[in-house]
């Protein structure tokens, strides 16, 4: 089962897929990437969102609403060298839709197809992330008319956001339907339980997102369908690894502060007094002693 690590601002840094890369995923994102900025050269999106190393796997996704802009975009991707192009046409956040972006995309069908069709003619192949809307069939059969690498599906509405479930009822369907395209199912799979249960339909892999934060042993635990005990001082020492990578990355005073929302999941079972005596530590050396000394209730 192809393993797929989902674009995640603020996640899916170059940091964060060092440390991922190390658990077997078969293809991971950048942070999702602005059509508009990329236009513009913007030294950070250039520079720092879509910087790769030549070791890890790791396609583009591009939001936008200006059609004409992402298709240029997609070709000057493709001409850099960049591959496992992705459309973002699922995100659910109001700055996001507000611009037409995201998951107001799906609503665009015919321009899409032309979106699609126009790069194919240019052999250049760009997959899609949807969300489920009463358009979701015609994805599928345009994704197999174009025969586009992959279609990601997160069976939630844009108007659920993320409330209620993923309606796997729905993957399930199209996993029955002929394709020759790869189908690549998201959405709550937050555990090898949650995985087991969507393997059974005939998909070709998952996509995973909120479940790898903090927790990127899942990646292996699928890939292998095998749980994987592990202990605080792994978590730790992996932990530790990031922060130096962070710090590598972004220096001292970011990396301190970006790690918190990791450690805010790994030590869940924080009361909230020591929680809180780790995360509004700014020195480097006394943050990464209260990290060493963080003991399971
Ligand atoms: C913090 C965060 C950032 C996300 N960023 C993106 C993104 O840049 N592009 C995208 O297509 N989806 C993004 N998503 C949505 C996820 O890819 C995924 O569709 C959604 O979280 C459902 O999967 P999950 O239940 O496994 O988290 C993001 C989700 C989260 C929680």
């Amino acid at each position: 089962m192809l393993v797929y690590i989902s674009p995640m601002s603020g996640y899916t840094d170059f940091s964060y897929r060092q440390i991922m890369k190390k658990f077997g995923p078969d293809l991971m994102y950048t942070e999702m990437v602005n059509s508009n900025l990329l236009s513009q050269k913007n030294s950070n999106t250039l520079e720092k969102i879509m910087r790769i190393s030549n070791d890890e796997n790791t396609g583009i996704q591009l939001f936008g609403s200006d059609i004409e802009n992402l298709y240029n975009n997609f070709i000057y991707l493709n001409e850099l060298g960049y591959h496992d192009l992705l459309l973002n046409m699922g995100c659910p956040q109001p700055k996001i839709l507000k611009n037409g972006s995201g998951a107001n995309m799906l609503e665009r069908y015919d321009e899409i197809q032309y979106l699609l069709s126009s790069l194919k003619e240019k052999n250049i192949s760009v997959s899609i992330k949807i969300r489920d809307s009463i358009n979701t069939m015609k994805y599928f059969n345009l994704a197999n008319k174009l025969n586009i690498p992959y279609l990601c599906l997160h069976p939630r509405t844009k108007e659920q956001g993320f409330n209620g479930f993923a309606n796997h009822n729905i993957t399930k369907k199209l996993s029955s339907l002929d394709r020759n395209f790869k189908l690549i199912a998201n959405g709550d799979i937050f555990s090898l339980e949650d995985y087991r249960k969507i393997s059974k339909y005939n998909i070709d892999g998952v996509m995973l997102a909120r479940g790898i934060i903090s927790n990127p042993y899942l990646i292996k635990e699928i890939k292998e369908d095998k749980k994987i005990i592990r202990s605080l001082e792994e978590d730790k020492n992996l932990i530790i690894e990031h922060i130096n990578l962070l710090v590598e990355d972004k220096g001292e005073k970011k990396a301190l502060l970006e790690i918190n929302k990791f450690l805010i999941e790994y030590f869940k079972f924080l009361n909230k007094e020591d929680m809180k005596s780790i995360l509004v530590e700014k020195d480097y050396n006394r943050k990464i002693k209260l990290i060493k000394e963080v003991k399971l209730p």
